[in-house]
């Protein structure tokens, strides 16, 4: 890489359709919803908008089960909503980016419904085995959504395979009618105009070959086997093929998420001479506080030593040959303040301001989630009852009615941490009934806190979370060092303090972020030596670059020479 590429200088707003912004009164966000929206994600200064799928679907996993890929789901509205949505975004200056979801499809889309029976041309483009006799399934593999990764069908007396929900049918990648009809898809929305692809678990495409048993879930280790087809054997063939019949032939920003993969492996899906993805979202940083046993269900605390470990590690692997993803929210995580931060009254703007800076200056492509630039925080007082996603209803089903390995408290306070829904309440407009988001019921819960975190009053606010977001954007596209700058990681075992320099021929920064409640004092201005000039700060005066106050986050221009 020689110059850099305007998605790599690009601030990427994720939205959420279903909690973006209801229309027509019905509780469920819609596409004209997002487009009466579009000043205000455009005075974000972002650049590009990625949008979580809209298609036609039975809504099993909201939207991650499409049964029509070229029709938008009724309650988000029409194609004509679409292509006026499309264009005001291009009239603002800003891209689209559309989730593309074709590891798998809805059972409900008719290529499966058509391919129950086995004569069918459309039979051979689900993964379709005949059990044991004994009426086990033909691997003992589990799905990500919990239960066995296997749906008998009675028609056909044959088993389907499915990674995720059971009406989520694994497409058959090794057929090429299969890929043809995929890039068919995908060039029918570029010729749309839409300017690139996030691509759901791409690298779950190609299934290991003869389908062999999960170890750990023998051993009773694991309660998911997503692991066994990640990165499979044909799986870069396949993303070369798409590219060069499809990316290559538009100008496109595309992000693979990539559950299981190493910064080497990153390397072969994004490196610059690879012609494969522009990047991926990885998932180490979003895993350091599992629970060995229960995966994401845990309430463990974030050990910050590990966090600087695993983003410094993607760094520094990542630079100069393949470009990251920035990321610490999206649809299928919890709020990063209440996660990593601190989201009580005293702390909750000022921590999530520091979560942010920490981010946005690592090198890579920032990817805000609606409501992140707010700091809205985890869902609260919500039962069981509440919660909407088939993820977490499932696994309480398993760990605390089936199998009885978590208590149902137990189970709630980890639900409550790290339940996807906690993303997914609806966005936070403003202080009238439903946040403004909706003028009945919404679909999901309201977090209860929208009276106090809501774009109304935070637009007004110099000081809010809002305001430190638009001016670290902006902060972030003037100065080329956090885009092409080396990145050096200081004090590693200091485990309050995430501090680091990035570097490029023309300038030098210091970024640092007190990732504590605490008063600390510490030495940066022995070890930089030089005279510095703040750039940013989430504090209204500096005391010197020694001296920390609580979630402190700043930044420095170091003089050079
Ligand atoms: C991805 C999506 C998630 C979805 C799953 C299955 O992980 O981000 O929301 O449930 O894939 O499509
Ligand atoms: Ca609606």
């Amino acid at each position: 890489m020689s110059s850099i590429e305007w998605w790599q200088k690009a601030t990427v707003y994720q939205i959420y359709p279903r909690s973006f912004q209801d229309s027509n009164g019905d509780g469920i966000g819609d596409l004209p919803g997002i487009t009466q929206r579009l000043d205000y994600v455009k005075s974000l200064g972002v650049d590009v908008l990625w949008l979580n799928p809209i298609y036609e679907s039975p809504n099993d996993d909201n939207g991650y089960d499409i049964s029509n890929y070229r029709k938008i789901m009724p309650e988000f509205g029409t194609m004509d909503d679409f292509d006026k949505l499309l264009s005001g975004i291009h009239t603002r200056g800003m891209k689209l980016m559309m989730d593309l979801v074709v590891n798998h499809t809805s059972d409900e889309h008719p290529w499966f419904q058509q391919g129950i029976d086995p004569s069918s041309p459309y039979h051979n483009f689900y993964i379709w085995r005949k059990g044991e006799k004994d009426g086990t399934p033909p691997n003992n593999w589990r799905s990500e959504f919990h239960g066995p990764a296997w749906q008998f069908n009675t028609a056909n007396e044959e088993w389907y395979l499915h990674l995720f929900s059971q009406k989520q049918p694994d497409l058959n990648w090794d057929n090429p009618a299969v890929r043809a009809e995929v890039y068919d898809i995908m060039k029918w929305w570029c010729e749309k105009g839409i300017d690139g692809f996030r691509m759901d678990v791409i690298n779950l495409i190609s299934k290991p070959t003869g389908l062999p048993d999960d170890p750990l879930v023998a051993d009773g280790k694991s309660f998911s086997s997503l692991r066994m087809s990640a990165n499979g054997p044909h799986v870069h063939e396949y993303l070369r093929e798409m590219n060069r019949k499809v990316l290559s032939q538009y100008d496109l920003i595309t992000v693979g998420e990539t559950g299981d993969v190493t910064a080497e492996d990153a390397i072969k899906y994004t490196g610059f001479d690879r012609h494969e993805l522009e990047m991926v979202f990885q998932f180490e940083h979003m895993s350091l506080d599992n629970d060995p046993q229960f995966g994401k269900w845990s309430t463990r605390k974030l050990n910050l030593v590990d966090l600087k470990r695993s983003l410094s590690y993607w760094q520094e692997k990542l630079h100069g040959r393949a470009w990251n993803s920035l990321y610490w929210n999206n649809h299928d995580q919890p709020r990063v303040v209440s996660r990593f931060g601190n989201d009580t009254p005293q702390y909750r703007s000022v921590s999530a301001k520091m979560l942010a800076q920490t981010l946005h200056f690592l090198q890579g492509t920032p990817y805000i989630y609606q409501g992140e630039e707010l700091g809205m925080t985890n869902a609260r007082s919500m039962t069981l009852a509440d919660y909407k996603d088939l993820d977490t209803l499932n696994a309480y089903q398993e760990l605390v009615e089936e199998k009885k390995l978590i208590s149902s408290t137990e189970m709630m306070a980890a639900i409550q941490r790290r339940s996807r829904d906690n993303a997914r309440t609806p966005m936070q407009w403003d202080a009238t009934n439903n946040a403004g988001f909706s003028t009945v019921t919404p679909w999901l819960k309201v977090n209860g806190n929208y009276v106090d975190i809501n774009v109304h009053d935070e637009e007004t606010d110099p000081d809010s979370v809002l305001a430190y977001y638009k001016k670290l954007i902006s902060v972030r596209q003037g100065h080329d060092v956090f885009i092409d700058g080396s990145y050096q990681l200081l004090d590693p075992t200091d485990d309050k303090v995430y501090a680091y320099v990035r570097e490029n021929g023309s300038e030098k920064v210091l970024v640092i972020n007190n990732f504590s409640d605490e008063f600390l004092k510490r030495d940066f201005a022995s070890q930089i030596d030089k005279t510095v000039r703040l750039l940013i700060s989430n504090y209204a005066s500096d005391q010197g670059m020694d001296n920390l106050r609580p979630y402190e986050a700043k930044s420095y221009i170091v003089q050079k020479q």
